[in-house]
């Protein structure tokens, strides 16, 4: 990573996610630079200049403007939220083939700027959309991370937070795979307290059956929130936020993020949600969490839906 200097954030797409985004940059004071592009330059410019208004009550003084791919050649990091967003009653996948076109333009001009940092991406299909920005860049695969999971995961706790009377942070359960339809809750693993869920539900027999609808309310969230309010952004422009703490504040901490099997939980070839420690070069490691033959059947299924869309674009 040559040209990096100092901790400047660039952010590409400032709509619903993005903007949310970088409201939550100003209000964690997370970098020094934050750069913000979008083809719509006057919502750019307005957005610039309102979040600016906000530096005074800000925990430290940032640099924020409106800026061009150009200003991505020394970034730390660069955020994908370009692109079309989900509509009532459409999946996640049937984006793909508008935004697969839209990423090949703006990873053309943001690599042609000599960008060597980072890549995030929030862009939904985000597991394919984050394949396609490793193929595209060149980058090594470790810089080069989807938001996966992270918010499924962070659904899942709060649910179970709720259900056990505990916070969220002190839930430790994970959503994998697919951000979509065929991801899947990693149940074997899921503890409070290092005591596993099962012997928790040993004790508490009558939590057993809202289970199965913990997990149905986490994968349906999405859906449920773009009928209510026609998208969604602050839980995914946190997820965000969080991954991006993890890198400039060099962190290794794990968080289930769309990260490049290299033959982990038997598959390669994907990007995928599984938990990885992410520090300031990017993916450390994946961890491979022990999984039950079930979940790892499920893991296949969804490995194999990704896979399916990722090879009509890249074989
Ligand atoms: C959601 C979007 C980010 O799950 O896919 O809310």
């Amino acid at each position: 990573m040559k040209n990096i200097k100092g901790n400047k954030v660039v952010l590409v797409g400032n709509g619903a996610v993005g903007s949310s985004f970088a409201f939550s940059v100003l209000n964690q004071g997370l970098c020094d630079e934050f750069v913000i592009i979008d083809l719509n330059t006057e919502k750019a410019r307005g957005d610039v200049m309102d979040l600016n208004h906000g530096l005074l009550y800000a925990p430290n003084p940032m640099k924020i403007y409106a800026g061009t791919y150009a200003d991505c050649h020394d970034a730390s990091i660069v955020v994908l939220c370009a692109g079309a967003a989900q509509k009532p009653g459409e999946t996640r996948l049937d984006l793909v083939s508008k935004n697969m076109k839209i990423f090949k333009s703006i990873i053309d001009e943001i690599m042609t700027s000599g960008f060597d940092g980072i890549f995030i991406v929030a862009t939904n299909p985000v597991d394919i959309l984050t394949y396609a920005t490793w193929k595209f860049s060149g980058l090594p695969y470790d810089r080069v991370i989807g938001s996966g999971t992270i918010l499924d995961t962070a659904r899942f706790r709060y649910l179970l937070s709720e259900e056990f009377n505990v916070a969220p942070s002190s839930v430790h359960a994970n959503i994998i795979g697919e951000h979509g339809d065929s991801e899947l809750a990693v149940w074997s693993g899921a503890n409070i307290a290092g005591i596993s869920l099962k012997d928790l539900l040993k004790e508490q027999p009558e939590k057993e059956d809202c289970m199965d609808d913990i997990f149905n309310r986490v994968r349906h969230a999405a859906y449920d929130i773009i009928e209510a309010k026609g998208a969604t952004y602050y839980g995914v422009a946190m997820g965000l936020m969080r991954i991006t703490k993890a890198i400039l504040n060099n962190q290794d901490v794990v968080l289930t993020v769309s990260a490049k099997l290299d033959g982990q939980y038997s598959h390669d070839d994907v990007y995928i949600g599984v938990p990885a420690v992410i520090n300031r070069n990017g993916i450390r490691q994946i961890i491979e969490s022990p999984l039950s033959e079930e979940e790892q059947q499920k893991f296949d299924h969804s490995v194999d839906t990704l896979k399916g869309i990722q090879s009509s674009f890249f074989n």
